[in-house]
């Protein structure tokens, strides 16, 4: 029976070798989430039966023959996790939606990245062939310089629902009148005053990103990757061409999560891709919680950056006390030790987050809201609180609560009271659970699952040389042609010319029979 297994992983192993590709991927953000949505991508590829180079701020260390890690570990060095901490939240002092903070940090991390020893052997060895490039976007557009440097085709990984900014780079931007951007936390559909602040922030947002951000990438690209480029012999295409020229898009999006915004055929939603469908079991201390619990679990975690250590202690201490007012087993993910505890609180400090949320007992999930989070809550159909802290966790939990499985706390020194008042009513309100499940069903129930679509159409873009045929034919007009202002400006030439003819007339016959009268 072995030998039979092992012929036949020989044959497949052998099948796939004939269609293997050398893929390149680019996750460089330092961020844990981000690094579990490159895993992703190399766990499918590799089980493909491709070659993969992953340039990685999480090395896994695993020894696989097709795979080679490319560290770029010390971007954890410039990782926000080192001053985004609850307290610091709390107490006001960081502005996490700084649009131009974040866009600095970014250009930090263009140049740690590709100035790292690891990488520039890399792209400096003309011998280094790859038939894809896929980069994660996060405002980050300067990894799609590989492309050019490994003349391949590049495909971008998105990592939020799609956004305005992510869209124009393979289509155009999505209209401001009904498609929120991914910062401003309004949800669909918009008031008179959201809708004008949607257009604002589009049009200010982009004034930015292209006469400040975009130069600044500009000469970071032609210094980190020109190099590169001329000892291959090449001259870099410009920056704009490289940027506009992707294959596609894969984005860690579903229409079950966000809303059902009007997407080019470039763009492939794939959310979901990163839970493994292998679960782990629960391990020993986890899995006796549950057996003993009588009552339903709820499962309290800030995610992976945020550290509920870092709360206040007064904030702790209440939290505490109020989970010990609940009849139900409470799982908190907390990174340090905790004394008198509740009989019915238990502090965990790693948990295994999807199989906890997979467990029939968990009935409620507390979270920050961040994507991965309300990802997997979809994917296991459990409701959530949702206290969010930064960035897209506001616009995440918002769009839960209007799609009907989430109430939202707001992190304040105070919220332990509003936290009891939101667990009592999602519980003793069916409602909830009903519309998560009603959700995960829409989730689950697509033609192909996420997973083997990322890797088909990864396969597509390598077989036909860079998928010209998905490319939108809106990349190449000008906005003017597209709201057709040269269309009003002929008219209004046209309108124009008529009137200064009837008045030429008029005045002209006007003044005949007045040069008349004066006869
Ligand atoms: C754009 O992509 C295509 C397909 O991958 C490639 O052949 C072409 O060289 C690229 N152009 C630029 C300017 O990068």
């Amino acid at each position: 029976m072995l030998e039979v297994k092992f012929s036949l992983i020989a044959i497949l192993a052998s099948l796939s070798f004939v269609d293997s590709s050398n893929i390149l991927l680019v996750f460089a953000l330092p961020g844990k989430s981000h690094g579990i949505l490159g895993d992703g991508f190399v766990r499918l590829l590799l089980a493909a039966g491709h070659e993969v180079t992953s340039i990685t701020t999480y090395p896994t260390r695993q020894l696989h023959p097709n795979l080679t890690e490319v560290d770029v570990s010390r971007n954890l060095d410039l990782s926000p996790d080192k001053y985004i901490n609850i307290k610091a939240v709390l107490d006001k002092e960081i502005d996490l939606n700084n649009i131009t903070g974040l866009i600095h940090a970014m250009k930090n991390l263009g140049n740690t990245t590709f100035t790292n020893e690891n990488v520039q052997k890399l792209m400096m060895d003309p011998s280094q062939k790859f038939d894809a490039v896929i980069v994660e976007w996060l405002f980050w557009e300067l990894s799609s310089g590989l492309s050019a440097v490994f003349d391949c085709p590049l495909i971008w990984f998105s990592t939020l629902e799609p956004h305005w900014m992510v869209t124009k780079l393979i289509d155009e931007n999505l209209n401001p009148a009904y498609n929120p951007d991914f910062m401003t936390g309004n949800t669909i559909p918009f008031t008179f005053m959201q809708r004008v602040a949607e257009l604002c922030k589009q049009i200010v947002t982009s004034l930015f990103l292209d006469f400040t951000f975009v130069p600044m990438e500009e000469k970071l690209y032609q210094v980190l990757f020109g190099p590169a480029a001329a000892i291959r012999g090449k001259s870099l295409p410009s920056y704009h061409d490289v940027r506009f020229n992707a294959s596609l898009m894969l984005g860690n999006s579903h229409v079950s999560l966000g809303q059902a915004t009007r997407l080019p055929q470039s763009y492939k939603p794939i959310a979901g891709y990163h839970i493994d469908p292998d679960l782990k079991p629960l391990p020993e201390n986890l899995k006796k919680i549950f057996d003993n619990d009588t009552t339903g679990v709820i499962y309290f975690s800030m995610g992976s950056s945020l550290k509920s250590k870092d709360m206040p202690e007064k904030l702790k201490k209440e939290l505490l006390k109020m989970f010990g007012t609940l009849k139900h087993t409470v799982l908190w993910k907390f990174e340090d030790v905790l004394t008198d505890l509740p009989t019915n609180v238990h502090i965990v400090k790693w948990a295994p987050q999807p199989s906890i949320l997979a467990h029939p007992k968990t009935i409620l999930f507390i979270t920050h809201g961040g994507l991965l989070s309300t990802t997997e809550t979809v994917h296991f159909g459990v409701p959530i609180i949702g206290i969010p802290v930064f960035a897209d966790q506001f616009n995440n939990v918002d769009r839960a609560i209007n799609k009907g499985f989430a109430k939202r706390v707001d992190l304040s020194y105070t919220m332990a009271d509003d936290l009891k008042v939101a667990i009592e009513e999602i519980i003793s309100n069916p409602r909830y659970a009903a519309k998560v499940k009603e959700l995960s069903l829409i989730y689950h129930d697509r033609p192909v699952s996420p997973d083997k679509e990322l890797v088909h159409w990864i396969e597509h873009v390598i077989k036909t040389k860079g998928a010209p045929h998905l490319r939108s034919p809106a990349l190449f007009v000008p906005w003017y042609q597209k709201v057709y202002l040269d269309l009003a400006a002929l008219i209004l030439i046209g309108l124009l010319a008529i009137k200064i003819v009837i008045k030429q007339l008029f005045c002209s016959k006007g003044r005949t029979t007045s040069q008349k009268k004066n006869n």
